[in-house]
């Protein structure tokens, strides 16, 4: 296969991997101006715990350097609150170059090396020289001696070798089986008693432990595309909700707010989805740089010119994304004012980080409201409480009107009753509005078994990222044909969607692609992957997904927020997901702590496979995707979901061995006439 490398850059590069952590000390380097560094980190630790930082530190290099390292190791802790081991990053660009670049002595573990490297490119990564992939949190690993520790096991890695990674420490090779994971990856796993946020920043200061959000310390990370896709199904999934069959969502109004990391994927996907999206940013800095980026079309920062601009586009039945620099409860009361009906309402502020800048006070400047959280963190505290509670009363006056309005796993709900805002339920239990998995991606997409299914061609050539696409359409197409109407819809938005990747320019990195699958789709899709790589069609491709999916994620209040019997504060399924893949054939495994909504608060896992053309990759593709998808159904529908007990029937008539337990429902009346 070709590479993507001069010989000369291609022999240092190989050269280095393999040499892990350098035999000579290398020169400390300064800090790169251009880099977006990662925010300062709790001082939590005492003296005593700060030594033992160091010296855990340490471990990682002969004892010769110790005196000079101790120094500055030291410093990175009083500095930035971690030790990031800065001087060990190596020379070389980090991306995810060629599989033929890589020095292995087996394709699987040469794989994983692209997929390491495409999670720390500084093109993809937020904090590329902390090794922090996305959420101003998500490691890759803790430090830099991990990752050249890491990539020179790797490289030395056989075929029937199992490289363990705890929290981004490797713990070593072990000798397994070539049906064996390559890779075994845990990150931030505790005993449960100890997964408060403050030991999070206590035991990775130690560098005992690191939070991997879901897709960073699994190394499968494609960039924007991923959020992308999800948030147009979750928008024309919401539209479908509230208009009547074969109504079109063009001129209709979807309100929502937040122009930031994942929340910038809004305007980008209502229009995909064809619709009017107004999405209020209170950072004009950001708003701005998602209209240069091309993610929103116009930018406006006066009401009255946006109250205009937005009768016109509704009577035009435009298809057009607005960004409001101002703050999103203004567009909610002066559009109630003015009588503009909303169809779909959301809020993407950071309000899980309510009380430093996930979520600005209405009435205060932007610039005010950055000195109150410095300088009077109560006052801000009041402030936000205050606006979150004219929020609610905001958008219950359109909701009154018609408006759906759903969370959208930012904690908007959680925050606003907390603050004693009008959100609860008659039953004082249940918020008075769902959650977007509760509502939508639950019923709609993971019971039936639709979940981000991803792929990269590890060749690195875009001709290849249009022929997986293009054999992607052709078997959803023909598996559509055969599909029952309940799973209709999903097929057809992921055909339109896979035909419209291209133009819709959406890779970053690694040439990936997602669409959202169900097993059978996944399976087939991959196995005419493995065809074509068998046929010489395509160079190899790795499998992954995301672990916001139907079965990986075990989290109460955003993947399995629809989960009503009570065990959606378990997390035995995604434990299951994980052990489950490994021993059907993942090329690599993962299990995480935290994960989008927060430490302690979700248990996530993932799987990356190699596709190499081989029959191996073929068994192991069957046995492991059908696995991967069906667990999660299954517990579902245990959970007496009723479209995951539809899709696991049908599941059992296709596949004989599959024998699931189901649920008997009991009816209402024997239960309300008990006495308890
Ligand atoms: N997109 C998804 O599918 C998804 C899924 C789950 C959770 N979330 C949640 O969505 C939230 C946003 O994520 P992000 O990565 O975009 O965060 P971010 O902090 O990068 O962006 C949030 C933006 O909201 C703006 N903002 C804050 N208060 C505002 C106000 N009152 N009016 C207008 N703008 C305001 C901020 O300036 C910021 O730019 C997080 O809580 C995240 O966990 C998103």
């Amino acid at each position: 296969m070709e590479t993507s490398m001069n010989f000369q850059e291609q022999a240092l590069f190989k050269e280095s991997i393999k040499q892990g952590i350098p035999s000579d000390l290398p020169q400390a380097k300064p800090y790169p101006a251009d880099a977006n560094r990662a925010p300062k980190r709790k001082d939590i630790l005492s003296v005593d715990e700060k030594q033992l930082a160091v010296r855990n530190a340490l471990r990682y290099f002969p004892k010769e350097w110790h005196q000079e390292l101790a120094s500055e190791f030291a410093q990175e802790l009083k500095d930035f609150g971690r030790i990031y081991m800065y001087r060990f990053k190596p020379n070389y660009h980090m991306k995810a170059r060629s599989i033929a670049d890589y020095p292995a002595k087996c394709q699987q573990a040469a794989a994983i090396m692209l997929m390491v490297e495409n999670n720390l490119d500084p093109a993809v990564a937020q904090h590329p020289e902390e090794l922090i992939t996305y959420g101003g949190n998500g490691a890759v690993f803790q430090n830099w001696a991990q990752y050249l520790l890491a990539m020179k096991y790797l490289s030395e890695m056989e075929s029937d070798q199992t490289l363990h990674l705890y929290s981004g420490h490797p713990m070593g090779l072990f000798p397994s089986s070539v049906d064996a994971p390559r890779v075994v990856v845990t990150n931030g796993m505790m005993i449960p008693n100890y997964s408060q946020p403050d030991d999070w920043e206590k035991f990775n200061a130690l560098g005992v432990t690191q939070y991997g959000q879901m897709t960073a310390g699994s190394f499968m990370y494609i960039g924007p595309q991923g959020i992308v896709h999800g948030t147009t199904i979750t928008v024309m999934n919401a539209f479908r909700k509230v208009l009547s069959k074969g109504e079109n969502p063009q001129g209709k109004i979807f309100l929502t707010a937040g122009l930031g990391g994942m929340s910038g994927a809004q305007p980008k996907a209502g229009n995909i989805a064809n619709c009017v999206t107004v999405c209020a940013e209170v950072n004009a800095n950001a708003a701005t740089k998602r209209h240069q980026q091309g993610w929103v079309d116009e930018l406006i920062d006066n009401m009255d010119e946006l109250v205009a601009r937005v009768k016109s586009a509704q009577a035009n039945e435009e298809v057009v994304s607005i960004a409001y620099i101002g703050n999103i409860v203004d567009v909610w009361e002066s559009f109630y004012e003015q009588e503009i009906y909303i169809h779909l309402g959301s809020d993407q502020t950071s309000l899980h980080n309510p009380w430093s800048g996930g979520y600005y006070p209405v009435d205060i400047s932007y610039e005010e409201s950055n000195r109150l959280i410095r300088e009077e963190p109560e006052v801000f505290k009041v402030k936000v409480q205050e606006t979150l509670r004219r929020h609610a009363d905001a958008v219950n006056k359109h909701t009154a009107r018609g408006t759906y309005f759903f969370d959208y796993g930012n904690a908007f709900l959680l925050e606003a009753s907390r603050a004693g805002g009008d959100v609860m339920a008659e039953n004082g239990i249940d918020f008075k509005y769902p959650s977007y998995v509760q509502d939508i991606l639950g019923p709609m997409c993971f019971d039936y078994g639709f979940g981000p299914f991803r792929w990269v061609c590890a060749s690195g050539k875009p001709e290849d990222l249009d022929k997986t696409d293009a054999i992607a359409a052709r078997v959803l197409k023909k598996i559509m044909a055969d599909s029952p109407e309940e799973i209709q819809q999903q097929m057809q938005d992921n055909i339109t969607w896979i035909e419209d990747a291209k133009q819709n320019k959406l890779v970053v990195g690694s040439q990936a692609r997602i669409l959202y699958a169900d097993a059978q789709g996944r399976m087939e899709i991959a196995k005419a992957f493995n065809d074509a790589i068998n046929s010489g069609e395509v160079g190899p491709v790795v499998l992954g997904r995301d672990h916001h999916d139907v079965s990986g994620t075990d989290s109460p209040f955003r993947e399995t927020s629809n989960i009503y019997d009570g065990s959606r504060f378990t997390a035995d399924m995604a434990i299951h997901n994980v052990i489950g893949d490994s021993f059907r054939g993942a090329t690599w495994v993962s299990i995480h702590n935290g994960g989008g909504v927060g430490w302690g608060e979700v248990v996530n896992g993932g799987f990356g496979m190699l596709l190499d053309g081989s029959d191996a990759a073929e068994r192991r593709l069957k046995s492991m995707l059908l696995f991967d998808v069906n667990n999660g159904i299954a517990r579902r529908s245990w959970a007496r979901n009723e479209e995951a007990n539809f899709a696991i029937k049908r599941e059992m008539a296709r596949t004989p061995k599959l024998k699931v337990t189901l649920a008997n429902l009991v009816e209402d009346d024997i239960l309300n006439n008990l006495s308890l």
